[in-house]
């Protein structure tokens, strides 16, 4: 999805891809017009031609290759989950900051047209103050395409790092908030997983609402959407439309669109020199609220999420 949406920010040229499958990045250079392949990424960010990378890999492998591209003075988009450990967001944070580069996460929600209504109605005061967000993502989900997704040495655990990131992201970011106290319970259903894939969490955020997340890769009908509650009114934010009041709010999915707008705020932060909305810095609390959560799930256990 990246490489279609870079061929429409004016001025921006993909001048390489890297796959250790080298057929793989064979096929992408020849669909997308790209000049140079590589298979090792260290020989891309040895490439002068390259300015900024997206990192599109496997979640074990985000913050080694961030980390490098940063040091090699690159600026770095990097999938979500920014990465699987805290410790590892903090490296990232570090190295770009070091090398003043720009150190993005594609938190690709964040750019889809019914959570930026919603965003917007709620800061305008259109429910009042937020106290509750309730979330929820429910299938029945028995496979994905890419192997490593089920090892959890690599994916982190594909439900709280591959789903988790965009979904934790969604509730703080709808409010602006950061997490203080978490507490998480997951059940390990379907063995193809290799994790847990059902999973509750709790979470109070700082000076904010509370907020619940559920979400199971086990129900035999499909659920997305979340509840946000405030004092003067509730809405129901979903894919495409917001209802709140007698109100319904229509807000069609541009799935092209959204990501075009996503390389386009990495574009922009690092041409004006400023800090994207999904900067590392801002990311790194949906980092902390998946950790608490791990950690929690874990030990059985409430985290102080505040103290990460
Ligand atoms: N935002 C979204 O909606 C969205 C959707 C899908 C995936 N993702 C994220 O994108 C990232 C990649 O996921 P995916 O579904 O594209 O995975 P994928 O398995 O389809 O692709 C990963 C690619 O990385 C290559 N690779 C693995 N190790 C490598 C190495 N050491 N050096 C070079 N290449 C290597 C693999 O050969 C493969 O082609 C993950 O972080 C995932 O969570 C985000």
């Amino acid at each position: 999805a990246h490489l279609p949406a870079y061929r429409h920010i004016d001025g921006i040229r993909t001048v390489a891809v890297c796959d250790i499958n080298e057929e793989a990045a064979r096929a992408r250079a020849e669909e997308f017009d790209v000049p140079a392949v590589y298979t090792d990424w260290r020989e891309l960010l040895a490439d002068d031609r390259v300015d900024a990378v997206s990192v599109l890999l496997p979640h074990h492998l985000h913050c080694e290759v961030a980390v490098a591209a940063a040091q090699a003075g690159k600026h770095v988009l990097t999938e979500k989950p920014m990465a699987t450990l805290l410790a590892e967001t903090d490296s990232m944070i570090a190295a770009a900051d070091a090398a003043g580069v720009v150190l993005m996460v594609g938190q690709i929600l964040r750019f889809r047209p019914a959570n930026i209504r919603a965003r917007e109605l709620i800061r305008a005061g259109a429910i009042g103050e937020v106290r509750n967000i309730l979330r929820r993502r429910l299938a029945l989900s028995g496979e994905f395409r890419s192997e490593w997704a089920r090892r959890p040495e690599e994916a982190g655990g594909w439900v709280l790092y591959g789903y988790g990131a965009h979904e934790v992201d969604m509730i703080l970011w709808l409010v602006d908030g950061r997490p203080e106290t978490v507490f998480a319970q997951g059940r390990a259903v379907n063995p193809y997983w290799n994790d847990m894939d059902d999973i509750t969490m709790q979470l109070s955020l700082v000076d904010g609402p509370m907020a619940t997340y559920e979400h199971s890769l086990n129900t035999p009908f499909g659920a997305w959407e979340c509840m946000v509650i405030g004092t003067e009114g509730a809405m129901m934010v979903e894919s495409e439309r917001i209802r709140f009041g007698d109100r319904v709010v229509e807000e069609p999915l541009d799935s092209p669109a959204s990501w075009r707008a996503q390389v386009g705020e990495f574009v922009r932060a690092i041409r004006e020199g400023v800090e994207p909305g999904p900067s590392g810095r801002n990311v790194r609390h949906t980092m902390v609220a998946l950790e608490a959560a791990r950690i929690s799930m874990r030990d059985g256990v409430a985290v102080d999420a505040s103290a990460l």
